[in-house]
């Protein structure tokens, strides 16, 4: 079971570090969970510096490039990452894919060279409202899920583009069929995403094919973040 808490653009460096100090010893309540913060780049020294050597809590970016270095204005490598103490990295994001012209391909290869150098990797896929009312979503989710390496360090994030920052949670036997038809295409962990609250929690952490969340405004306030954790705990326990 893995939870991750993606912050998004939200919290500079003095918020990141009062916030990883409160969870740093959140793992030591929750077992059978992995707990990930994934501050923005600017942030991420900061949290690693408030969770300390010792907490089993750890630190993924919101993106990684495919090069080494180079001259790639505004981008950030896997081992710029490592060298700091990140251990892992989210891709594809559907807020990258919409806003930011990421595709399938630059997907992939950001997802192949953050494995390669040694990172974690959460790759997203999921959705879009208007392919589901289409009934493309799962033409959608080969397309995307297709691309991706096997790799044991890779997770897959299934994020239902219409749940996302709307309150619109798919539900339980949604994320399940979604969830199932993406294992039956690749052997990753499958986290879901989209609107995820303590509320929730339970209930989709529950179904027997969703390995943990991907979790956005509600991983932002540490009360609601430790309670995701909780019933991640609750769910490993059972
Ligand atoms: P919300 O939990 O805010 O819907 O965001 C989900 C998400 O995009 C996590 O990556």
């Amino acid at each position: 079971m893995l939870i991750a808490g993606n912050w998004k653009m939200f919290k500079g460096a003095h918020e990141a570090r009062a916030f990883a100090t409160r969870i740093r010893h959140l793992p030591e309540r929750t077992q059978g969970v992995d707990v990930v913060v994934c501050p923005p780049f600017v942030s991420l020294q900061a949290a690693l510096q408030g969770l300390g050597e010792e907490s089993l809590v750890r630190v993924y970016a919101q993106n990684v490039h495919w090069e080494l270095d180079g001259a790639f204005t505004g981008e950030v490598s896997a081992p710029m990452l490592l060298e700091l103490g990140v251990k892992g990295a989210i891709v594809g994001h559907s807020e990258r894919r919409q806003h930011f012209g990421e595709t399938d391909e630059t997907v992939r290869q950001r997802a192949e060279a953050g494995l390669e150098a040694g990172l974690s990797v959460i790759a997203c896929v999921g959705e879009t409202g208007t392919e589901r009312e289409s009934d493309e979503t799962q033409d959608v989710l080969a397309r995307q899920v297709g691309v991706l390496p096997r790799h044991e360090r890779l997770v897959i994030a299934y994020e239902p583009v219409w749940a996302i920052g709307t309150g619109r949670t798919a539900t339980p036997e949604m994320a399940q069929e979604a969830h199932a038809f993406i294992k039956s295409l690749h052997d990753a962990p499958v986290l879901y995403g989209g609107s995820v609250k303590p509320e929730n929690a339970l209930v989709l952490l529950g179904q027997p094919d969703v390995d943990g969340a991907l979790v956005g405004g509600a991983s932002l306030d540490p009360a609601s973040f430790e309670a995701i954790c909780l019933a991640g705990a609750e769910v490993a326990a059972a």
